[in-house]
């Protein structure tokens, strides 16, 4: 019998080329509009995967973005990695969740069926992974987002009585894949009176703990001011930032990583 916390397998981690390739927008066009994004992602290999044996009930999220996207390239020894990991800094979910589903809702917020153009915007190609606290994937979990259009508005009643434009679909989701993964296609978020930039963003899946929060600009000034972002302890703010192309000539270029970690115990195969 195992004990409490007894690891069995190595670290399940991407290797360096598949970094690579999610970076590659061109790859990822071909899946832009699926709501499955297994295929996307068939391509990418992970080693095997530890086995904790207790559960944690809590999200986590990886405490640096930056470096440890990086590690995840390299074979990182498990206990290391799960060491590694922290809990996601869960936000609130604010007023402005839909009160209706809309008809389109797929993960491709730039384009609305039935509008003969695309929404106001810099197209940014979000993209992230569901994992446990130990890496390990977390597939088939709904991945919801939503955020104000290009001029700071919801499609909301209480926003203003819902004068977002009707080209940007506001809401949307997606599942993840066997892989974890998730991807959207959605605008650069803005800000708008009393908010800096953000994306919400909530996960939840059948017999798991689900999370809310609210995914920020790397780099953007008004984040200082912002009272939600302020909330979260100072050395855990690097795991609610992602980098977006920053002007229309970036648009599609720059994929925003957004990885989340979620305490659900999951055994890797
Ligand atoms: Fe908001």
């Amino acid at each position: 019998m195992r004990k409490s916390g007894e690891m069995t397998r190595t670290a399940c981690i991407p290797r360096a080329q598949d970094a690579q390739e999610r970076g590659n927008p061109r790859a990822q066009d071909a899946q832009e509009r699926g709501n499955d994004q297994d295929d996307f992602w068939l391509h990418l290999k992970y080693n095997n995967c530890i086995e904790p044996v207790h559960p944690a009930r809590s999200f986590l999220m990886l405490p640096t973005r930056r470096t440890l996207l990086k590690a995840t390239t390299l074979l990182v020894p498990s206990a290391t990695l799960a060491q590694a990991l922290d809990f996601t800094q869960a936000q609130t979910e604010g007023p402005f969740y839909p009160t209706q589903i809309p008809l389109d809702a797929d993960a491709d917020l730039v384009q609305v069926e039935g509008k003969s153009r695309p929404a106001t915007g810099i197209v940014s190609h979000l993209s992230g992974r569901l994992l446990d606290q130990n890496g390990c994937p977390i597939q088939n979990a709904k991945v919801e987002i939503w955020q104000c259009d290009a001029f700071g508005a919801y499609h909301h009643r209480l926003d203003r009585g819902n004068i977002a434009e009707a080209e940007f679909q506001g809401y949307g989701y997606t599942r993840s894949g066997k892989n974890g993964h998730y991807r959207f296609r959605t605008i650069r978020p803005v800000s708008y009176p009393g908010r800096t930039p953000h994306i919400h963003v909530k996960v939840s899946k059948s017999g798991m703990n689900g999370l809310t929060t609210q995914l920020y600009i790397e780099g953007e000034p008004q984040n200082q001011k912002d009272f939600l972002f302020n909330r979260i302890p100072e050395e855990k703010r690097g795991g609610v930032l992602a980098t977006f192309p920053g002007s229309e000539a970036e648009s599609e270029t720059v994929v925003p990583e957004f990885d989340i970690v979620i305490g659900q115990t999951i055994v890797c195969a």
